[in-house]
């Protein structure tokens, strides 16, 4: 898919808040500093459209971004960032959940996982809250270029086994660097293909 625009379109504090829409929509979701923002410049080609930050917690509103005046892409907090209030933590983890569970335009829920580092249990157990939820969601490894191939694919290994502890099969699965600017065009694919089926069936019933 070529990426003609991709603008800004605003943030909003809750799901309640979110314009009503018919565009399919895409979020990009994980831990604080997963790099959410820095894939989501990386795949539509805009070094500053999302905000980055080496200090976690950067991400605070759900923040949209219209790509090619047809579809979004949203940009959500982290989860787990250790250092917020357990107040804080909470507000923004029911943030996310009412978001997940009541936007119907959502196509599909990217979830971001480090690959650098063992499987962590709050990883798991957010994408045990998708399936519970019933939320479409594919798994994007982040930050690749950290590790050499080798420990990365040993890595990505033992996330796979502690996710299929709990899953019969696993959703489809990205490898990306937004350094390297890795996994762009399958995400894109990915993406395309959902929007095609999701227009279709939107002018069959809308
Ligand atoms: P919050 O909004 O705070 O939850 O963070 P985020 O998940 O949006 O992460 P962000 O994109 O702000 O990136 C966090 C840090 O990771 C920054 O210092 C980035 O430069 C770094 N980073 C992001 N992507 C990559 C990558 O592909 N490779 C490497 N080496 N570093 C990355
Ligand atoms: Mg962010």
């Amino acid at each position: 898919m070529l990426i003609k625009t991709a603008d800004y379109s605003a943030s909003y504090p809750g799901i309640r808040k979110c314009p009503e829409s018919d565009l399919p929509e895409y979020a990009f979701i994980g831990r604080s500093n997963v790099g959410k923002s820095s894939l989501l410049n990386m795949v539509v080609d805009r070094k500053k459209l999302a905000l980055t930050s080496g200090k976690p917690g950067k991400t605070q509103m759900i923040n949209y971004f219209i790509i090619n005046k047809k579809w979004y892409l949203v940009d959500l907090p982290g989860y787990g960032y250790a250092k917020l209030s357990k107040t804080k933590r909470r507000a923004f983890r029911k943030m996310i959940e009412d978001y997940l569970q009541k936007r119907t335009t959502l196509q599909c829920t990217f979830v971001l996982i480090d690959c650098n580092i063992p499987p962590q249990a709050i990883d798991v157990e957010f994408v045990n809250t998708l399936g519970k939820f019933r939320i479409p969601f594919a798994i994007v490894y982040t930050k690749a270029d950290k590790s050499k191939p080798a420990q990365l694919e040993e890595n990505i290994k033992l996330i796979q086994n502690s996710l299929l502890e709990h899953w019969n099969e696993l959703p489809k699965e990205f490898i990306t660097s937004a350094n390297e600017r890795q996994g762009k065009e399958k995400i894109l694919e990915y993406i395309e293909e959902i929007n095609t089926k999701y227009f279709n069936w939107l002018k069959k019933n809308g």
